[in-house]
């Protein structure tokens, strides 16, 4: 008979504003989930890529000119890049993939610009969509005092307000296209109460039922 492929993986996103302890959580949950050998750490921009490289450049000088829009493709094809591997490994290889901030970080950072909504899920549509989205809320004022922001363009509080403001938006769209979309309070305690919750939402997906293949991502 056939080989039958493991039972599939899962695919989980990370997202919020700058300094919202997202990275320090999903190293705590690649840990948690089984280290290298069965999780792997994935984070958006990926930077390495030629992509990514461009991405850099115009994140760390913020005299450069690029259109908006221009931008926002980038962002969106950087995925594109990897959303075969996303695929592979949670569907053949029964993988779980962790992405350190995802399409939504592009639609609320866009959005905080100004371009209309619609306009910018379309370069997402049909990326693969994840099982759960942690989105870390922060006060952006709370963010701005954890040891200050770095010198990247976008780290600096009028644009993190709007961005926070953005990806209200930007949940209610997904959670309404019915995709699962959780909401922590990232500021109700500290490192170890944010783990208790971001564990107790992915302890919940990991135990439960799902069909093989991941589903698109389509608001
Ligand atoms: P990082 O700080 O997580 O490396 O991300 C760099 C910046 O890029 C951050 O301010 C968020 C922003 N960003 C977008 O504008 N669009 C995107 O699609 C992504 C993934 C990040
Ligand atoms: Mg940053």
């Amino acid at each position: 008979s056939t080989p039958q492929p493991p039972r599939r993986g899962l695919f989980i996103a990370l997202e919020g504003l700058d300094r919202a302890g997202k990275s320090t959580q999903i190293a705590r949950l690649h840990d948690q989930l089984g280290g290298p050998s069965r999780t792997t750490l994935l984070k958006f921009p990926d930077r390495t890529t030629p992509i990514g490289k461009l991405l850099h450049s115009y994140l760390t000088s913020p005299q450069e000119q690029l259109d908006d829009r221009a931008v926002h493709l980038l962002f969106a094809a950087n995925r594109w890049e990897v959303a075969a591997r996303i695929r592979r490994e949670v569907e053949q290889e029964g993988r779980i993939v962790l992405a350190d901030r995802y399409a939504w970080s592009g639609v609320a950072y866009s959005r905080a610009k100004g371009l209309p909504l619609s306009w910018l899920f379309s370069p997402e549509l049909g990326l693969p969509l994840p099982d759960l989205t942690l989105f870390l809320s922060l006060d952006p004022a709370v963010a701005a005092q954890r040891g200050g922001y770095g010198e990247e363009r976008y780290e600096e509080s009028g644009m993190q307000r709007r961005v926070r403001k953005s990806f209200g938006e930007v949940a209610r769209v997904v959670s309404g296209s019915g995709a699962n979309w959780r909401e922590l309070d990232a500021g109700r305690g500290g490192v170890e109460e944010v783990w208790e919750m971001v564990w107790g939402a992915v302890r919940g997906v990991v135990d439960g039922e799902r069909r093989q293949a991941l589903n698109e991502i389509d608001v």
